[in-house]
């Protein structure tokens, strides 16, 4: 099986392998007071201190969370809670900040949740529209800011989309929440171990003031070469969130509960190694990625890419190729290309086993038969050029035989209307 669905889940490292098994076999709870409670808490808190250090964060920054989704739960939500109490208000009425601004073309992680708090809580969304690269529109949301800052409860956004792989401008995101004294969290599941994070470099060069700005930022382990199960929230210690779970107030009373060391261990050593060689692997599944995109717009030359293309990880995540195929089902190719050996992604959702059309490719202004036809290929730490070879080698069949299945579909429809 040749594997490019590395967006998705990647690999673990064997060093994450190695750290894993080899925790597992620590006794002992890390709130516990004796010596074995305290070996295992010891192990903790430097796993906690190396993720930080590849975040530019400090360990007490660092609320582990059982995946990337719940780190975003928890800051969304979090955020939410804390300044629509007394205790969140600088200035202002909590009882009128109710606007979330979030641009369009989220992760179902944060569109959910902000559906949940519209639905449960009074939220009002405010979806700020992305340009035809896939980049949040600054006017846009500098407007928003601008017209009643003192009404936003939080901004949340992604740090890269995953879908498309279009890196957002979050330096001037994080510099226009902080000028607005609005907190701002990132969701950088996808950006992790692919682009630079410096969260305390990013709140300093932005001016953020205290609970403003870059306040939180989610990263998930399973993305990196780490284990699945373990995700992580950096949350500045200016910044304060109403806990989701209670309990025996472990993490600072954030998130209680007992934490998974050996998770962490293993998360730790995915996240120093990524981080040690992040620039090397990176111009390497960039230059892998630019010869998949020539290739594919060799084979089949009405591919359309979506997103920008710039050198390495500038503009777009090294890893990401995305193209939609007029007249195709990306489903249609993903199953051809799974049964010639290849695994890749439509990279969007299924409502009930039905693939949607791209929610992210429709808010970059492409029509809906652009959304149906997409397809994303991403490379991952282990990928080679004969991975490339071979999706390219597949692809010319798959597609032919996808569209037509596609013309087929049409002509059916056509033929019932
Ligand atoms: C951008 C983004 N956010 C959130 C998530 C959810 O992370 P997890 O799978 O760790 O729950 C993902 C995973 O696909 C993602 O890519």
């Amino acid at each position: 099986m040749v594997y490019l669905d590395h967006a998705a889940t990647t690999p673990m490292l064997p060093e994450a392998i190695e750290a894993l098994t080899a925790a597992l076999a620590v006794v002992g709870n890390p709130s516990s007071i004796h010596s074995a409670g305290q070996q295992a808490k010891r192990l903790l808190e430097e796993s906690r201190e190396r993720i930080a250090a590849t975040l530019g964060a400090d360990g007490i920054e660092i609320v582990f969370t059982g995946n990337g989704t719940e780190a975003v739960n928890l800051a969304i939500k979090g955020i939410w809670w804390q300044r629509r109490t007394v205790a969140g208000v600088a200035a202002g009425s909590p009882a009128s900040r109710r606007r979330i601004l979030v641009p369009a073309g989220e992760h179902h992680a944060t569109i959910d949740t902000v559906e949940w708090l519209v639905a449960h809580e009074g939220a009002e969304v405010v979806e700020i529209p992305l340009d035809e690269l896939g980049r949040v529109r600054l006017d846009v949301l500098a407007d928003e800011l601008d017209r009643d800052a003192a009404s936003v409860a939080l901004v949340t956004m992604l740090w890269a989309n995953n879908e498309v792989g279009t890196i957002e401008p979050v330096e001037q995101v994080a510099r226009l929440t902080a000028q607005a004294g609005v907190p701002l969290h990132l969701d950088a599941i996808a950006a992790y171990g692919q682009v630079p994070i410096d969260v305390h470099g990013l709140r300093r060069a932005t001016d953020a003031p205290r609970g403003a700005g870059l306040v939180a930022l989610s990263v998930s382990a399973h993305k990196i070469g780490g284990p699945a199960g373990i995700g992580a929230l950096v949350l500045d210690r200016s910044a304060a969130v109403e806990p989701l779970i209670h309990g025996g107030g472990q993490q600072r009373k954030v998130r209680s509960g007992t934490q998974d060391v050996a998770a962490a261990a293993s998360f730790a050593a995915a996240a120093e190694l990524v981080a040690s060689r992040l620039d090397a692997d990176t111009a390497r599944m960039a230059v892998l990625r630019d010869r998949l995109i020539a290739g594919v717009r060799d084979v089949v030359p009405d591919a359309r890419l979506s997103g920008d293309i710039g050198p390495g990880a500038s503009v777009r995540l090294p890893g990401n190729a995305h193209f939609s195929f007029p007249g195709c089902e990306g489903d249609s190719l993903l199953f051809l290309l799974d049964a010639a050996g290849v695994a890749v992604s439509t990279g969007s959702a299924c409502q009930a086993g039905v693939p949607e059309p791209s929610h992210v490719l429709m808010a970059m202004g492409r029509s809906e038969a652009d959304a149906r036809g997409a397809l994303r290929i991403t490379i991952g730490h282990g990928s080679t050029g004969s991975d490339v070879d071979a999706f390219l080698a597949a692809l010319p069949a798959a597609h032919a035989q996808a569209a037509r299945a596609g013309l087929a579909a049409r002509a059916t429809s056509f033929d019932r209307a």
